[in-house]
């Protein structure tokens, strides 16, 4: 926007895309959009383009943009959740969740076959930035032995004990699904403290860190659908008038929030799922 780079998405523009990652748009953050000059200059670009309103697609850093925006220049702006990290308010679901999630327990089944055949402890560093989504999800997908998310504080001792308790009770293979924001560190941290404990002298650990894979790929049957749906209902929201409203999913139907509640809230894992990760490992 604030290039005026623009490009009619008709018909051709959009096939063939669905099956496809990443995003043919290439908006990303930006900080020039975060100062009022930035928005400004968009807000310009915009108009002389004649364009009227804006489906802004993202997670809360985006809605909190979009909220300014439209503040400052009148835009009407929907929202559409897009985020692998699952942590916006207002939706069950995010679009990439899914396909993030299925990457990441993809990979923890194959690493599960090494960590079988040599006895290995495994921490697997999965993303999400400082939300536990992605870890708790494929931690109990994928049978982890631990899951380790910021949004409960586990110690470096109670991780220790877990583990030395799994190894007496000569388990196999140990997986421990680390989230990128858990307060102990990322998995590295986390296995230099072990090392640094004779009581892991004999164990055989290795570290892998999902990263960027999590984010690419050809996006799950759900994601697709998921988009579609929250696509089609923003550019509905948009034509009946409507502004500064996130389209998102709640027990299967389309639901709107308004971006000023949103931006208070904050989505949280799932006590639950949770509790789940401790009785399954
Ligand atoms: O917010 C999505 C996310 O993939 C996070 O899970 C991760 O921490 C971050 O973005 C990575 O950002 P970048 O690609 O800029 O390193």
């Amino acid at each position: 926007m604030i290039e005026g780079d623009f490009k009619a998405l008709d018909r051709n523009a959009v096939s063939s895309i669905i099956q496809k990652g990443g995003t043919i748009l290439k908006s990303a953050r930006s900080d020039r959009f975060r100062s009022v000059d930035g928005r400004t200059q968009a807000a310009i670009r915009l108009r002389e383009a004649g364009i009227d309103s804006l489906v802004a697609i993202g997670g809360d850093g985006t809605m909190r943009g979009a909220l300014a925006f439209h503040k400052e220049h009148g835009v009407p702006c929907v929202g559409c959740p897009g985020t692998i990290d699952n942590d916006l308010y207002g939706t069950d679901e995010t679009i990439g969740f899914d396909t993030a999630l299925n990457t990441a327990l993809v990979n923890i089944d194959r690493i599960r076959d090494t960590a079988d055949a040599h006895n290995r402890l495994f921490l697997i560093e999965v993303m999400g930035r400082d939300a536990g989504f992605i870890a708790v999800h494929s931690g109990i997908g994928g049978g982890a032995e631990l899951v380790l998310i910021p949004e409960t504080l586990t110690s470096m001792d109670e991780v220790k004990e877990k583990l030395l308790n799994l190894m007496s009770e000569h388990v196999r293979s140990s997986i421990v699904v680390v989230a990128e924001g858990d307060e102990l560190g990322g998995a590295g941290q986390i296995a230099e403290a072990l090392r640094k404990d004779t009581s892991f002298e004999a164990i055989d650990l290795r570290v892998c860190i999902l990263g960027h894979i999590q984010r690419g790929g050809s996006p799950t049957a759900r994601d697709r659908v998921l988009a579609s749906r929250l696509g089609k209902s923003a550019v509905e929201a948009l034509l009946r008038g409507e502004t500064s409203v996130l389209a998102g999913i709640s027990n299967d139907n389309v639901a709107f929030t308004s971006f000023d509640v949103l931006n208070q809230r904050r989505m949280t894992v799932n006590p639950d799922l949770v509790a789940l990760c401790d009785i399954i490992s």
